[in-house]
């Protein structure tokens, strides 16, 4: 994660997406996860565009009204950013100790980021050390970094909502997060997580039950609802609709499928060369299977047609797994039907601030 304190405090995850803002709050006891708070608020499509936060004033009620709804009394929060300004990059540096690290990360990450160095916040985890082509032991290490201006823009609209972001993830890494703990995974799996949201798609490759490849690419269920308004002449809320729905009114039937098909093959597209990438770069032959999160990837036909491509299980995670639902707080048919859309938010709840 970017930055967090280091004392261990209670808090709940915060997913401000583009499309919607979601709330996870969990207890953590010997017997595993509960579910204490969730909920989901729409947002207006010209409120965060593309990960820019367009209308803050507007985000800020909307997250104030969401914990006022679900009664949430925590003020510490987690929070996530993804896109464009975070570079996730994985290089190889000479052994050296966390702590010489620290001290010469920023000269060491310098070329690989296109940013200026002073503009970004950077952050760091060794992964491990492996022998490098000249016969020298070398350290692996993950580097993230971040645009300073992104991150005020999110802890800045956390601030005004009342709340303290004691943590701010990757969305990746989130995911990835919730993934860990609500399966086995093991240390001989390839495992391609993939979360849809509505303007952007978080990829990220597990390999040794680590992450080994990620990337952001900017499509998601916007795409869909996009084209359906163009392509049927329907206003972006009809266009939402008919993608929702089972069999929209008013709407031809045909001339829907063809858009959904085509966007899902433009989408599956994506997925399918991020990792005949990731398989090239790692001369690795093959993966085990995907796992799909976010709204879009609900999508009709999509994990089908992703399977049909790839050759391999593709699934829907489940954020819940490990996480017990008690019946007469929630209504656990209705979560379990947006569950993919609260896997960030599961991901983020499920950071301890001074974990890394
Ligand atoms: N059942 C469904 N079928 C198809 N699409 C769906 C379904 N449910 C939600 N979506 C789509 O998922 C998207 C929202 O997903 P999500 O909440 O993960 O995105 P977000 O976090 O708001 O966006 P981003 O992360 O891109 O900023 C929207 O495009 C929405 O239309
Ligand atoms: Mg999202």
């Amino acid at each position: 994660m970017l930055f967090s304190f280091s004392k261990a405090r209670p808090l709940f995850g915060l997913d401000i997406g583009s499309s919607a803002v979601k709330i996870v709050q969990l207890r953590e006891t010997k017997k595993g996860y509960f579910l204490e708070k969730f909920g989901i608020k729409p947002l207006a499509p010209e409120m965060i565009v593309d990960g820019t936060v367009m209308d803050a004033g507007r985000v800020v009620e909307a997250v104030k009204e969401l914990l006022a709804e679900q009664k949430v009394k925590l003020k510490d929060v987690a929070i996530a950013i993804s896109g464009h300004s975070v570079i996730v990059k994985k290089i190889n540096l000479p052994v050296m100790t966390e702590e010489e690290l620290e001290e010469s990360i920023k000269w060491e990450a310098e070329q690989y980021i296109p940013f200026d160095i002073n503009d970004v916040n950077i952050d760091f985890h060794i992964l491990g050390t492996n022998e490098g082509q000249d016969g020298q032991a070398q350290m692996s290490v993950l580097l993230v970094a971040a645009k300073k201006d992104k991150l005020n823009e999110y802890t800045s609209l956390v601030a005004e909502a009342g709340l303290t972001p004691l943590v701010v993830d990757v969305d990746a890494f989130a995911i990835e997060n919730m993934y860990g703990v609500n399966n086995d995974v093991q240390e001989s799996e390839v495992i391609a997580l993939v979360n849809i949201g509505a303007s952007v798609m978080n990829i990220n490759i597990l390999k040794n039950t680590m992450s080994a490849f990620t990337r952001d690419i900017s499509i998601g269920g916007n795409r869909y609802t996009e084209t359906i308004q163009k392509e049927l002449n329907l206003s972006y809320q009809d266009a939402e609709q008919a993608k929702l729905l089972e069999s929209p009114e008013n709407v031809n039937p045909e001339a829907l499928a063809a858009v959904m098909n085509a966007v899902n093959a433009e989408v599956a597209g994506e997925i399918v060369r991020s990792i005949d990438y990731f398989k090239t770069t790692t001369m690795q032959e093959s993966i085990d299977k995907v796992v799909l999160c976010g709204g879009a990837a609900k999508v009709k036909g999509l994990v089908s047609l992703l399977g049909e491509r790839l050759g391999v299980g593709v699934e829907l995670a489940n954020p819940f797994n490990r996480v017990e639902i008690d019946a007469k707080l929630f209504n656990i048919e209705q979560i379990q039907d947006v569950a993919p859309q609260a896997a960030v938010g599961v991901g983020l709840a499920m950071r301890k601030t001074g974990d890394r």
